[in-house]
């Protein structure tokens, strides 16, 4: 197949969802629960490339039990939206940001490089087909999973010979309930090591994370904040967002090193702040600082920020020894809610689309 004119072959799926059950759905959709009536695929063999992309009906996978990825986990994903304009027409994000990502995401695995045309089209085709389940309610929009992952019928340690990659897609609401989300920094457990897998999107991170998150709930907290591995002094990330704290008219936030994911909302909000004059500080953060800075009010916001948590305020952080609150704690920074304003409005197709970020479907 030439991957620079992807063509995707579709088969209608015979037993769609009907548009009253499809309205009820999408009502209320919740985040990652509910899909839509096709997935697109691409398969990649060694010494043949990619090969049958397709767009078929949303259905289980079949697995040989030896599959590679059972057993050793050589699997990325990526996290996108398409979202409904005011007009009623689709549009998504940065795609090709994504599509780049993952091209690093499966370097570092050691798996196939998808070409990022491919990416863009696997995505562009399954939107296409099931347009309809894009919404348009406040706040939410049609969430993208592309995800790749190894398919070798063989246990041996190697790269494998052969990948599936695949996207589905569901519609989705707010990641957080409404307000500020709380937030426990784990002294616990690290998330990445220098030379580690931090910096890319692969499943083993997320499921290592998971102990850490429960303990955040067992604290009473929505999220974890991880610190860094060595001296567990620097604030790192948080389990699935990037941090930023509003220091005045100064962003601060950790910089990309290696160990956190390069977050393209991360990119796009220091990118819209620094276009409004604001200062934007990447710089190794010791967490000590953070908690002096919000008791003397200096930190005066917080917010976590990705594709599923948009902007999602800050308004405590706790740890083993005291907490940290920003603002009154529960009330949203005007900061935080004024750059929200603006990437949504962007990502909507409602702004002022300066840098060419708006990919029209
Ligand atoms: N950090 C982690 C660990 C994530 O899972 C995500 C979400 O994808 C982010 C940061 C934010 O990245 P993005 O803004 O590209 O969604
Ligand atoms: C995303 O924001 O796309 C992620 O992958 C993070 C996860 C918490 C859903």
């Amino acid at each position: 197949m030439d991957s620079t004119t992807p063509s995707f072959s579709f088969t209608p799926n015979p037993a769609p969802v009907s548009p009253e059950r499809r309205a009820e759905l999408m009502a209320n959709p919740g985040f990652g629960r509910v899909f839509t009536d096709h997935m697109a695929t691409v398969s990649y063999t060694e010494g043949r490339g990619w090969h049958d992309a397709k767009v078929v009906p949303y259905g289980p996978l079949s697995l040989d039990p030896a599959s590679s990825v059972l057993h050793y986990a050589q699997e990325i994903f990526e996290g996108l939206k398409a979202y409904r304009t005011p007009e009623g027409s689709v549009v998504m994000f940065r795609p090709d940001a994504n599509a780049r990502r993952f091209r690093d995401s499966a370097a570092r695995m050691a798996m196939a490089e998808l070409p990022e045309e491919l990416f863009v089209g696997a995505i562009e085709a399954l939107v296409r087909a099931d347009r309809d389940w894009v919404p348009s309610g406040e706040g939410q929009s049609l969430y993208l999973r592309p995800f790749m992952i190894s398919n070798d019928v063989f246990l041996g340690v190697k790269p494998a010979s052969e990948y599936l990659f695949c996207v589905i897609a569901c519609p989705v609401g707010a990641y957080f309930g409404g307000g500020c989300v709380s937030v426990w920094v784990s002294e616990t457990y690290t998330r990445a090591a220098p030379g580690g897998t931090g910096a890319v999107k692969c499943g083993g991170n997320y499921a290592a994370s998971l102990q850490a998150q429960a303990e955040s709930k067992r604290e009473g907290c929505d999220q974890v904040l991880f610190l860094d591995s060595r001296e567990q002094r620097y604030v790192e990330e948080m389990g699935g967002m990037n941090v930023v704290f509003v220091d005045g008219d100064t962003l601060v936030t950790p910089p990309l090193g290696g160990t956190i994911l390069p977050g393209i909302t991360r990119d796009t909000l220091l990118m819209l702040a620094r276009a409004r004059g604001l200062k934007v500080e990447e710089r190794p953060l010791p967490i000590d600082e953070v908690f002096e800075k919000a008791a003397s009010g200096q930190f005066s916001e917080a917010f976590a920020c990705g594709t599923a948590a948009v902007i999602s305020p800050i308004g405590k952080l706790r740890r083993p020894t005291g907490e940290a609150v920003f603002g009154d704690g529960v009330t949203p920074g005007a900061l935080s809610l004024s750059l929200k304003d603006e990437l949504v409005g962007l990502q909507t197709g409602r702004g002022n689309d300066a840098n060419g970020w708006v990919h029209r479907i």
